[in-house]
C-alpha cells in the first residue's frame, strides 16, 4: 500500500515567513497600465490574454480572514501582443463584496473558517454563504466566467473585467446551483473542442451533474448521477470516454459550523483507515456499459487536483493526481499566515492505474516531493502525455510554500527544476503552446511570481523546453497582488490597441 510520509522538520532555509506572509497582503486597488518594466523579451509569437483569479483581499477593513480561500475574487489579466503587455485587475462585484465594501465590516462567514466578529453567538445558525467568485477564470463560448464551485459563475467583460453579473448560462443553471471551478477542455470530441464540467450537490448521498458545452457555449450533454455518501469533489479528470473523480475518505459533521464554531470546510474529517474511491462515469449515458457509474477502491489519500487521465489500448485507465496524507487544513493556527509548516500535510504526485476488467488499482509515485498545481499541453488533456509542469517547494524534503517549478518527463522520469528561492514565491504554472509547434513541450510556461524583495508580482515566461535557465522574460508589475489560485490563457487579445 502507498502512504505519503509526514513532512520532516522544516528547517525553513529556503524562505522567511515574513517574506512569504507579505505575499498574502490585500491589494484593494485596481489598475490598468502598459507594463513597462520588462526583463528579457516577450516572444513575438506569444499572443493572447492570460487571466488569473484569486483572493484580492485577505482582510475586510483590517479584520483578517482566517484563510485566504475566503477572500473576495480578484481577476488579473495580462493581454500580450507584438512583444507588449497590458495589465488590468478588477474585483468581481459579487453581492458580498459590494455589501462589505459599503458597510466596512464582514457580513458573511467564510467556508474556510472566517467568522463574523462577535464570537459564536454572532455566527450560529447563519448558514448564508458568500459566492466569492475567487477560484478560477475561463473564457468559453464568448463568456468570461469567474468560478467558485459552490454556486453559479459571475460573468465579466473580457475587455474591461467589469462584472456583468451572475450567469445562469441561458437557464441551464438554477439560482445558486453549484458549478465546479475546474472545467476540463477536451481538445477533440466529435470533431470539436468541448468544455466538460460538473456541479456537485453533497449530502448523505451526493449528486454529480455533468455538463458538456459546445464551443458556442450551448449545451451538448447534461446528465446526473448519484453516488453513495458525502463527497468533496473539487476537481476531476476526463478521457474521451469517461469523467473521473476521486471520492476522498472524508466525513462531514456540520454541527460546529451550524453552531458558529467552525467554517464548513473545517468540519471535514479525513478517515485514514478508509479507502479512497476512484469514481468513473461514462461521458455518454448511452455507452455500451449503459452509462453505469463504477467505483474502484485504492489507498487512503486526499485529493484536490488532478494532472490528467487517459485510457490505454489494453483496457486500463490511468489517473495522475496530487495526493495528500490528510485533509490539508491549517490546524490550530489563528489564521493562515501563522500556519506551522511542520504540520502541513505533504503532497505527492500519484499515478493510479485502474484495470477496468479486473478492478485492480495499482499506485506508483512519480513525484515524491511536495508539489501542487499541475499543468500540461492542452492538446494532451485526456490523452497519453509526456510532459507535466507543476509547482514545487524549493527543498525536496519538506512541506513548504511553492517557490519552484518542475518539469517532468512522464516517459523517462527525467526532471528539470527551477526555483525562485529564497525571496520569490510561485504557484500555478500555465502551459501555452507555441502556434504551429510540433513537439509536446514546444511552448511557454507562464508563472506568476511574488518577489518579496521588491514587494511586487511578476509574470514570468519560460521556454518550456528548458526551464532550468530561468524566465526568458519577466513582466514586472508596479505592485503586488496576493497569491492566486487558478488561471487560463486564451489566444484572443483583450487589450487596448497596442499603438496607444
Ligand atoms: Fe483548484
Amino acid at each position: 500500500m502507498q502512504t505519503i510520509p509526514s513532512p520532516t522538520q522544516n528547517s525553513a532555509v529556503s524562505f522567511t515567513r515574513e517574506d512569504w506572509k507579505n505575499g498574502y497582503e490585500s491589494q484593494p486597488k485596481e489598475f490598468d497600465y502598459w507594463i513597462d518594466d520588462i526583463e528579457g523579451e516577450i516572444p513575438a509569437e506569444l499572443s493572447g490574454t492570460v487571466f488569473r483569479n484569486g483572493p484580492g483581499l485577505t482582510d475586510i477593513n483590517g479584520y483578517r480572514l482566517r484563510h485566504p480561500f475566503d477572500g473576495d475574487g480578484m481577476i488579473n489579466s495580462v493581454a500580450i501582443a507584438q512583444g507588449k503587455a497590458f495589465y488590468r485587475n478588477r474585483f468581481v462585484r459579487t453581492q458580498g463584496y459590494l455589501a462589505e465594501q459599503k458597510s466596512g465590516k464582514p457580513e458573511y462567514r467564510g467556508v474556510f473558517g472566517t467568522q463574523k466578529p462577535g464570537g459564536w453567538l454572532a455566527n450560529a445558525f447563519d448558514l448564508n454563504l458568500k459566492n466569492i467568485a475567487n477560484t478560477h477564470i475561463v473564457y468559453w463560448g464568448g463568456r468570461l466566467l469567474a468560478l467558485w464551485e459552490a454556486a453559479e459563475p459571475h460573468r465579466l467583460d473580457p475587455n474591461t473585467l467589469e462584472t456583468i453579473g451572475l450567469d445562469h448560462l441561458d437557464g441551464i443553471l438554477q439560482e445558486g446551483e453549484a458549478f465546479a471551478a475546474h472545467p476540463k477542455f477536451d481538445p477533440d470530441c466529435e470533431g470539436e473542442e468541448r468544455m466538460v464540467t460538473f456541479g456537485l450537490k453533497a449530502g448523505l448521498s451526493s449528486t454529480i451533474r455533468l455538463f458538456e458545452f459546445h464551443p458556442d457555449g450551448t449545451l451538448a450533454k447534461d446528465h446526473r448521477h448519484s453516488i453513495p455518501g458525502f463527497a468533496f469533489l473539487h476537481d476531476f479528470a476526463i478521457t474521451p470516454n469517461y469523467c473521473v473523480f476521486v471520492q476522498n475518505p472524508v466525513s462531514f459533521n456540520p454541527m460546529p459550523f451550524v453552531f458558529g464554531l467552525k467554517g464548513a470546510a473545517e468540519c471535514i474529517q479525513f478517515n485514514a483507515k478508509q479507502p479512497t474511491k476512484i469514481v468513473v462515469i461514462p461521458r455518454d449515458a448511452h455507452s455500451k456499459d449503459g452509462g453505469k457509474v463504477r467505483f474502484f477502491e485504492t489507498d487512503p489519500c486526499f485529493v484536490f487536483h488532478h494532472a490528467n487521465a487517459f485510457e490505454t489500448d489494453d483496457g486500463k485507465l490511468i489517473l495522475d493526481s496530487i495526493c495528500y496524507n490528510e485533509f490539508p487544513d491549517i490546524g490550530d493556527a489563528k489564521d493562515y499566515s501563522e500556519v506551522d509548516f511542520d504540520h502541513v500535510p505533504a503532497s505527492q504526485l500519484w499515478r493510479f492505474t485502474v484495470d477496468l476488467a479486473t478492478e485492480q488499482v495499482d499506485v506508483t509515485v512519480p513525484i515524491e516531493r511536495y508539489c501542487e498545481f499541475p499543468t500540461i499541453h492542452p492538446q494532451k488533456v485526456g490523452r497519453d502525455y509526456r510532459y507535466l509542469y507543476i509547482g514545487v517547494a524549493d527543498d525536496e524534503t519538506v512541506s513548504a510554500p511553492l517557490q519552484g517549478l518542475l518539469k517532468r518527463d512522464m516517459q523517462t522520469g527525467e526532471e528539470q527544476v527551477w526555483s525562485a528561492a529564497p525571496r520569490g514565491f510561485g504557484g500555478e504554472p500555465l502551459f501555452v503552446a507555441r502556434p504551429h509547434g510540433t513537439n509536446e513541450d514546444d511552448g511557454w510556461i507562464l508563472l506568476w511570481l511574488y518577489n518579496s524583495e521588491h514587494n511586487r508580482t511578476e509574470l514570468a515566461i519560460f521556454n518550456a523546453k528548458d526551464i532550468t535557465t530561468g524566465p526568458i522574460a519577466k513582466l514586472n508589475l508596479k505592485h503586488h497582488v496576493p497569491y492566486g489560485l487558478h488561471g487560463s490563457f486564451t489566444s484572443t487579445y483583450f487589450g487596448p490597441d497596442s499603438n496607444q
